[in-house]
């Protein structure tokens, strides 16, 4: 068995938490390596429904080893409110999670000043979650920010927290005109969280490289998708991480020579929350069948998403960005009963075809997209587990897919439930097909 990758090819919401949750039946550790609370996956089984935020999915499977990386921001409140929802649902956490020392925090300033500054911007507001999470990493960057590890060093915490609310307290107050915060309020609040996880802190740099030298399968568990990433993604419509598969190294301390392959999560079609360019996105009757059949509703923030056609541009930056080895291809059942299908090939934009993904906003916002038509199926692919009683057209609609992305398929789901899936190689076991893209 190796250690995979699994990171979205889109803007997030690819489905990579039932991905993960097949996934991790497999694997010893699953770790998460970037963003935070901004998260939502759901995941579907026997027993319940059960919503992830900060916690790798895996923690459903007893004898799994639950990592928060360093690359993750940790906001304590959201954290123990998920435990607690767990633990309610009988799910066990002790000694099978553990969350990185050098994770950084959320504090409740950074989720005042998003909120502060996201109203300043008005039309021109990324429409982030709320969660504090740019922010945080902003502070990270900064080198002001304050360490999960510094939880347990009170006097530390209380130093760093009361010089870092000289300056936001400025800003909050005189910038913004909101209410700063107090300092022993915080202080006493984020004690009582430090009481609350200690026991679940440690080093998990060495954790994790003394389980890959054992040789144990780790499953490093990305969060929203390649085109929201810091780097790569529709700047500045983005989120604040690296949430390529290149984030799945600096955000848990494992060298990528340590890496086996990366599996890449798309959606059928394509969907976004939040604001910037989205060039097949569909405003008429077709989206908003999308977004009904698709639920398509945030895990996070109970926002709509915007729903629109495949597009195969997208995808295939991401299967060069992240060096993919396959895809899981997700919802491919919403689609049932369209009578046609369209895929994007390409982007026209002032006389010129981009075939390939431009950094260019403006281009973004402004291109056509180029389709091509494929014909629907009117055969029903909910719950179907066998690639070949797919409708023929199902088939070729995913060799199209295939094509665009540059990538071949290992998994198809065609429901929200973990049998509700077609797996045609286990991406966990096939190691020879590293880098094959
Ligand atoms: P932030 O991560 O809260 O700063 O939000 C930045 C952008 O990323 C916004 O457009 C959010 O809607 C989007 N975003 C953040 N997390 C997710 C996610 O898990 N799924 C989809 N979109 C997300």
């Amino acid at each position: 068995m190796g250690n995979l990758v699994v990171v979205g090819t889109q803007w997030g919401d690819e489905g990579k938490g039932k991905i993960v949750d097949i996934l991790a039946r497999d694997a010893d550790v699953v770790v998460r390596y970037q963003g935070g609370s901004n998260a939502g996956h759901t995941v579907v089984n026997q027993r319940a429904t059960f919503v992830f935020h900060l916690i790798p999915s895996g923690i459903l499977y007893r004898g799994t080893l639950c990592i928060i990386g360093n690359g993750v921001v940790v906001d304590p409140e959201a954290l123990i409110a998920e435990m607690d929802r767990l633990q309610a649902k009988g799910v066990k956490i002790g000694k099978n999670f553990v969350i990185s020392q050098r994770a950084h925090l959320i504090l409740p300033y950074h989720k005042a000043i998003e909120k502060a500054s996201e109203q300043s911007r008005g039309s021109r507001r990324i429409g982030t979650t709320g969660r504090g999470i740019g922010p945080s990493y902003a502070d990270k960057m900064a080198r002001i920010g304050i360490r999960v590890g510094d939880l347990l060093n009170p006097s530390l915490f209380r130093r760093k927290l009361e010089e870092n609310l000289v300056e936001i307290n400025w800003f909050l107050e005189r910038l913004y005109k909101v209410d700063g915060f107090q300092l022993e309020k915080v202080f006493q609040q984020y004690m009582g969280y430090a009481e609350r996880l200690k026991g679940y802190i440690a080093d998990t740099v060495t954790l994790l490289n003394k389980a890959i030298d054992e040789k144990r399968t780790v499953l490093f568990e990305g969060a929203q998708g390649t085109h929201l990433d810091v780097d790569f993604g529709t700047y500045p419509y983005v989120t604040s991480s690296s949430a390529v598969a290149g984030g799945a190294c600096t955000g848990t301390g494992v060298g990528p020579t340590k890496i086996d392959a990366v599996l890449g999560v798309t959606k059928a079609y394509t969907t976004r929350v939040g604001s910037g360019p989205f060039p097949t996105e569909l405003t008429d009757a077709v989206g908003s069948g999308l977004q009904e059949r698709g639920k398509e509703f945030g895990a996070t923030t109970g926002r709509p998403r915007r729903c629109g056609w495949f597009d195969g541009v997208l995808v295939r930056y991401a299967t060069k960005v992240n060096g993919l080895a396959s895809l899981a291809v997700t919802k491919l059942d919403v689609l049932d009963g369209c009578k046609e299908l369209r895929v994007c090939t390409g982007y026209r934009h002032e006389g010129r075809l981009y075939r390939e993904m431009p950094a260019d906003l403006q281009v973004l916002t402004e291109c056509q997209p180029v389709y091509e038509t494929l014909r629907g199926w009117s055969s029903p692919t909910t719950g179907m587990t066998s690639y070949k009683k797919l409708p023929a057209e199902a088939k070729r609609y995913l060799n199209r897919v295939e094509e665009l992305a540059g990538c071949p398929i290992d998994i198809i789901s065609t429901g929200s439930k973990r049998d509700q899936t077609i797996i045609l190689r286990n991406p966990l076991t096939v190691r020879s097909r590293k880098r094959q893209c």
